[in-house]
């Protein structure tokens, strides 16, 4: 099983290969999606809410991240380790990024991930300049759910998709190795992915993204709270958790998932 770098995702963009992403947070999950062959492991702020039990992703701190990314970096030998940057951990200075990023390598992430376009440009690219491989996140950010009124699509009018292209061709410029795109219509994700060289990994973004991702416990329906409609139930037809993670790589390497169902 040969280990999933920032230069593979590249070349999977280049193949046409759809990269697989799922949140992962503990030792037992990152040894079964590793055996699944995902791709990218996200230890996703999300986890404000589907472990912690909270409404939003802002209560998530730095020792949160920490603590699950090192439970998931034991387990994980061929997935790409990225670790988000929680609300409040890098929109002050690119020197702040600097030192909690330095935090979540120092505890095994490969990546880390951060919100925000045009904004956060030079922040990535000081991170990148000094090692530290970027994720962008762009579209819905869960982060400024307060901002932008709800947990809502974004990209709804011309203007709105301009400045997503924008935001996504600031971050490739700055030296992101990928953008995950939130929430939009089909349409924008295509116009997205196609407006940049770096691979798009859609969650809610339709199928024309370079990848996909999903919050492990929405795909194996073990929240119990509101789920969007992109989210599809893997475990429903599957007799256990590999299976369901199996199943969920092979949708999206077939382009099978998300379906039409999944989509805005
Ligand atoms: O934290 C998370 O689960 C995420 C996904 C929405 C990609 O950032």
């Amino acid at each position: 099983m040969a280990k999933v770098t920032s230069a593979r995702l590249q070349t999977m963009r280049v193949d046409k290969d759809p990269v697989t992403m799922l949140t992962c947070t503990d030792a037992s999950f990152a040894g079964m999606l590793d055996k699944a062959e995902v791709d990218m492991f996200l230890i996703g702020d999300s986890l404000g809410m589907v472990i912690q039990g909270d409404d939003s992703t802002l209560g998530v701190t730095m020792d949160d991240m920490v603590y699950h990314t090192r439970c998931v970096a034991k387990a994980t030998s061929r997935g790409l380790i990225v670790g988000d940057l929680p609300f409040g951990s890098y929109q002050k200075s690119p020197e702040q990024a600097i030192e909690n990023a330095t935090e979540l390598m120092a505890a095994g992430a490969q990546m880390v991930k951060l919100e925000g376009g045009v904004v956060m440009s030079d922040t990535v690219r000081f991170l990148v300049e000094r090692g530290i491989p970027v994720c962008g996140h762009i579209g819905l950010t869960p982060q400024s759910v307060h901002a932008l009124g709800g947990f809502k699509v974004q990209g709804k009018s011309e203007e709105a998709i301009n400045d997503l292209i924008v935001a996504a061709k600031a971050l490739e410029q700055s030296g992101a190795s990928a953008i995950v795109l939130e929430l939009v219509p089909n349409d924008v994700g295509r116009r997205v992915t196609d407006a940049i060289n770096i691979p798009v990994i859609g969650i809610g973004a339709g199928p024309y993204c370079s990848g996909q991702v999903l919050n492990l416990y929405d795909m194996l329906d073990i929240y119990q709270g509101r789920k969007p409609k992109f989210v599809k139930n893997f475990m429903a037809d599957s007799s256990s958790i590999l299976d369901a993670v199996k199943a969920y790589v092979t949708e999206v390497k077939a382009g099978t998932f998300p379906g039409p169902e999944h989509c805005f």
